[in-house]
Parts: C-alpha cells; structure tokens; sequence
C-alpha cells in the first residue's frame, strides 16, 4: 500500500511536469585570491554550557588537542547538564582529524540488554506502556559515553583522561550553580525522581529540586569519573562502577547484567558525505538516520537554486524534500550490524532525481493517510557541541540521555542518571515515539542492537569556509541541521546560522512545524492555500556553531540565542 501510493505519486509528478526544477548555477567561486589557510593557529568551541565551553580551553591550554577539548566539553556537561547528557547516555561524534586529513565518524550510541523483551513495553490489554519506555531502568539502553570517551583519549587525544576529566570531577565535587534550565528539568521530572531513592538523593537535596544560583554537588558522579580517568573502560564497564549499575537496576526491575556492560564496544564508521553545490558535508550514519536524511534532501534540492526562490516556493521545496527523506527514514533504517538498508540507493542522486519528480510545483503532497501520530514536543534535552583547534582538528558532537533527565533513574551510588534511549526503537509496531516518530522491523529491538537515532553531527566544508554543527531536538534534530547547513551555505556567520528561524516536516503527522517568524504572514497564507497545515511549534535550538573562514583564518563561534546558558567562544 505504501509502495503503490509511492508511485501514485511519482506518476502525478511525471504527468503535472516538473516546471518548478530547474538547473541550479554552478557553485560560487571564491571571490578572494589569497591562499586558504591550513590551519587556524586559534581555537573555537561552542557549547550549551558556559563551564563546558571553558572546560575545553582549559584542556586546550594544558596542550590538549580538539579530541581532548571534547572529553572535557562532554564530562563537564554531563554534571551541569545532565537532563541533556551524560554518562549513562551515548553520543554520536563526527570529526576531521587534521593530520591524516581524515574525516571519521564514532558511534557511541547505547545497545539494548542481551534480555530485551518487546513485553515490556506493552500494558497487559496489548497497548503501548509509555512508562516503562521512558522511565525507569528499563527504558535504558547500555551506556556508550564513558566507553566513547575513553576511545577519543586512546585514539585521538594528546592527554590521559585524568587530565581531560579533571574539569568536570572538579565541577561535580566542588559544585556549580545550576541554570534555569537544571532546575526547570529537575522540577519537571520531580515525581518521576522521587519513585526511586537514589535519584531524589541526588537531584532533590532536602527534597526540594535545587533553586537557581546556589551551589549544587554530586560527589557520587565525581567518585564514578575518577574511576573512569583512572582506569579507563574498566572503571565504568566492569568493576566497582559496574556492579552498581547492575545492583541498582536489577533492584528496580531492569534486566541488564555485567556481560552487557563488559561487552559495549564503540564503533568507528565512515560518515556519509554529500556534495551540495560546491560544498561537501559530512554527517552521521546510521545508526542515526540523521546522515541518511539530510544527505536525501539535499540531493534532492539539489536540482534546484533555492537562492533564486521567492520565500513561499524555498519552504515548500524544503518541506517537500523533508517529507520524503522521513517516508523513508520510517520504512528503511536501523542498525546497520542487524539490519541491511538500501543505502546506495538512498543515497544515490537518481533516486533524488525520481523523488523530485514527484513534487508538485505549486502544492504539498499529502502524506499517506496512515493514522496521524502526535510527538510530544521535542524539548532540547540533548546536546551539541562543536570545536575547531588550532590545528584545524574538528569535533561535532551531538551527546544524549534522550527525554529529559533520561529516564530519571540514578542508580544508587554513581551519581549517574540513566538514559531512556530504549525509546527510540520502534518499541511496538505503528506506535510512535515520545518525538511522534514510526519505526519498521528495521528498527526493532533485539539483543545488543543500537536503536535509531537522529542525531546528526555534521562538518560542512564550503569553497573557503568551513563549519562545525549540530543540535539537539528529537527528530527536529535533522531539520534544524539542514536549516543550518542552508544558512551557513547561503553565507551567515554563526551567529546568523544559530539564530535563523525554523520550520519542520515529517511525514506523519503531515503538518509543518513553524518557529513563531520563520514565515511572514504572506508566506503563511500562500503555504496553506498550496495545502500545508502550519503549526506553531517551540522549542526550537540548541545549535553551537564554529565556522572557519580560511580565506582570513578567523575563528567564529556561536551558541544557539534561544537559550541563554551556552557560550560560543574564539580563543
Ligand atoms: O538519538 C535521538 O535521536 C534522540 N534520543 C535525541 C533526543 C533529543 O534530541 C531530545 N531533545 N532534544
């Protein structure tokens, strides 16, 4: 049914023609004779946090390169931001090492329990048990943080972890001052905390969530660091650290056991790259469909000079583009250790040509009339960070616990909340996700699988400036992206990139999600007479930018202006 509607479709676009494509000009050349620079000879990080952000000069003035910036970018957030991230949570990381000229990509994203059991994510009548997904030990998946971390310093780094770690042991010891955002999250999740001891000792001192500007500690988290610094995977993975999170978890009814942990390893993968008029970006690949998204909608505007567009026909061929990449996002992806994905095809520029056939010129294309989902909004509880060395090393992290404060479970005596990122498969078949998001088999959970993501760590290198970006956002996460990467192609510093307003589609429930101004009001209204239902959605954010300009070898970074807490900085 899904195929047939798919060229039912395709065959409209064939018959009603094609006049809104048209050619797009050759890339803009290089306005600037002088020589790109090879290396910046400065530093820029950009982060939700401004104790990260100086948390990765502090590493970068001990001789750290941007490998060891971002452990200590990371740890840090993990204490002053851990409704966002931490060490019970994943990352994804794309990156450029400078020397070897190398683009990798790390996937440190967690795995299911070898005991996974579709059964627990359903009530007894057979419905969906959203609890169970997103709260509690079973909502978690095996932590690939700690274990991504270590591999940086092993792999990438020029220090050892105590070093790299040693900002945030300090910060979880002495304590900060948490940001309204902290506090907002932890009274937010309050009586989800107070269901288990551990995570109320924690993040409700006195039984009260933490106010806004006093001091705020959790010694347990710095004891669980100084492990990891000092003995590396051993020190999370198996060991002391360990047989906690199995003692905590199996006391609240979870399911994972030391072999799961002992047996995480994190995988190194080649990124997707897609050319994209003259610049070359280089993004995530499954396990996050981030890369596989993003790459299908610009191939598929490609064929198309969004420069020249009026404001109506830009967004519709955006939103078209979008609408198409989630259709398949849906149907293909997974881990690509269990499930085999089309992805020469989904990548292909034929396949982008066929897709952009069929979208009408001047209306939206209703998506299929499955039955609507409903996301909840997507919150911004993940994180971004980016860094640019001196060396012109890159780093694009995007770093998660999923839902806020993850499933709110701190197993007792780590200090560490534990993700709900067991959320993200495609728990029950045709049922969305928390971010309204359908899976197929290929993203059923099985035993040690990694569940999709959408997280899309991307570095876009352009004819002379080159930029480090991401976001949080659920599934928005792939939209603001390509937002971003748009706006950085159409010339804006980071700031502009940060700033820009945000729409998103995807594919069910067919409505396009609008950040209040992204479309004046004659936009607005000529949008929905070509048939879309505009939807003002918030939040949007937290993208932090760095942006090399290597025609004058100036640094340029930028956090998301939505928020106030984080910092962009050039140093
Ligand atoms: O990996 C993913 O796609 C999600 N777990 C990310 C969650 C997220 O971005 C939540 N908040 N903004």
């Amino acid at each position: 049914m899904k195929l047939a509607l798919r060229w039912h479709v395709l065959l409209i676009g064939f018959v009603l023609g094609t006049s809104g494509a048209f050619a797009a000009d050759n890339p803009k050349p290089s306005t600037q004779a002088a020589p790109l620079a090879q290396r910046p000879g400065h530093a820029g990080i950009a982060s939700a946090n401004a104790l990260a952000t100086e948390a990765g000069f502090e590493v970068l003035a001990k001789g750290g390169n941007a490998f060891d910036a971002a452990i200590a970018v990371a740890s840090t957030l993990s204490v002053v931001e851990p409704e966002s991230s931490g060490m019970g949570g994943g990352f994804m990381a794309t990156m450029h090492v400078a020397a070897s000229d190398r683009n990798v990509f790390i996937d440190a994203r967690e795995a299911a329990p070898a005991a996974v059991n579709p059964k627990d994510y359903l009530n007894p009548d057979g419905t969906p048990n959203r609890d169970t997904a997103l709260k509690g030990p079973l909502s978690a998946g095996i932590p690939g943080e700690p274990a991504g971390l270590v591999w940086l310093a092993k792999h990438y780094g020029k220090l050892p972890l105590t070093e790299s770690l040693a900002p945030a042991i300090r910060t979880a010891r002495d304590g900060f001052k948490p940001d309204s955002r902290l506090v907002g999250a932890i009274q937010e999740e309050q009586q989800n905390l107070e269901r288990w001891p551990a995570s109320a000792a924690v993040y409700l001192p006195n039984g009260k969530p933490p106010v806004e500007g006093e001091i705020f500690r959790n010694p347990d988290q710095a004891h669980t660091l100084e492990q990891l610094a000092q003995y590396g995977d051993s020190g999370f993975y198996s060991g002391e650290t360990a047989q906690k999170l199995i003692e905590a978890v199996h006391a609240a009814g979870g399911n994972w056991t030391l072999k799961d942990l002992s047996s995480y390893r994190v995988k190194e993968r080649t990124p997707i790259t897609v050319d994209y008029h003259g610049y070359q970006i280089i993004t995530a690949p499954p396990p996050s469909s981030g890369g596989v998204a993003i790459a299908e909608i610009l191939n598929i505007l490609s064929g198309f000079d969004l420069s020249q567009m009026d404001q109506v026909h830009r967004a519709h061929y955006v939103i078209e583009a979008m609408r198409r990449a989630f259709r398949d996002h849906n149907d293909y992806l997974g881990d690509p250790d269990f499930v085999k994905m089309p992805l020469d095809m989904l990548l292909s520029p034929y396949y982008a040509d066929g897709l952009r056939q069929t979208i009408l010129p001047d209306r939206a294309t209703p998506s299929s009339m499955l039955a609507p989902t409903s996301g909840q909004d997507p919150g911004m509880h993940t994180t971004h960070f980016s860094i640019i060395d001196a060396d012109g090393n890159m780093v694009s992290i995007t770093s998660t616990v999923n839902y806020i404060l993850g499933s709110t479970f701190v197993a007792q005596g780590t200090g560490v909340v534990l993700n709900d990122e067991m959320d993200d498969f495609a728990l029950v078949p045709n049922k969305p996700n928390v971010y309204g998001l359908l899976g197929s088999k290929a993203n059923a959970p099985e035993p040690g699988k990694r569940m999709l993501s959408s997280m899309s760590p991307s570095i876009v290198i352009g004819p002379d400036r080159t930029a480090v970006i991401g976001s949080p956002g659920g599934s928005t996460i792939i939209t603001q992206v390509l937002e971003g990467i748009l706006a950085f192609i159409d010339g804006g510093d980071a700031q502009q990139v940060v700033a820009h307003k945000r729409f998103h589609h995807q594919f069910m429930p067919d409505v396009v999600n609008v950040e209040p101004g992204a479309f004046d009001a004659a936009t607005s209204e000529a949008l929905t007479r070509m048939g879309y239902t505009l939807k003002n959605r918030e939040p949007w954010g937290f993208m932090n930018v760095v942006i090399w300009d290597r025609r004058s070898n100036k640094l340029d970074a930028a956090s998301d202006p939505r928020r106030p807490d984080g910092l962009g900085k050039v140093q």
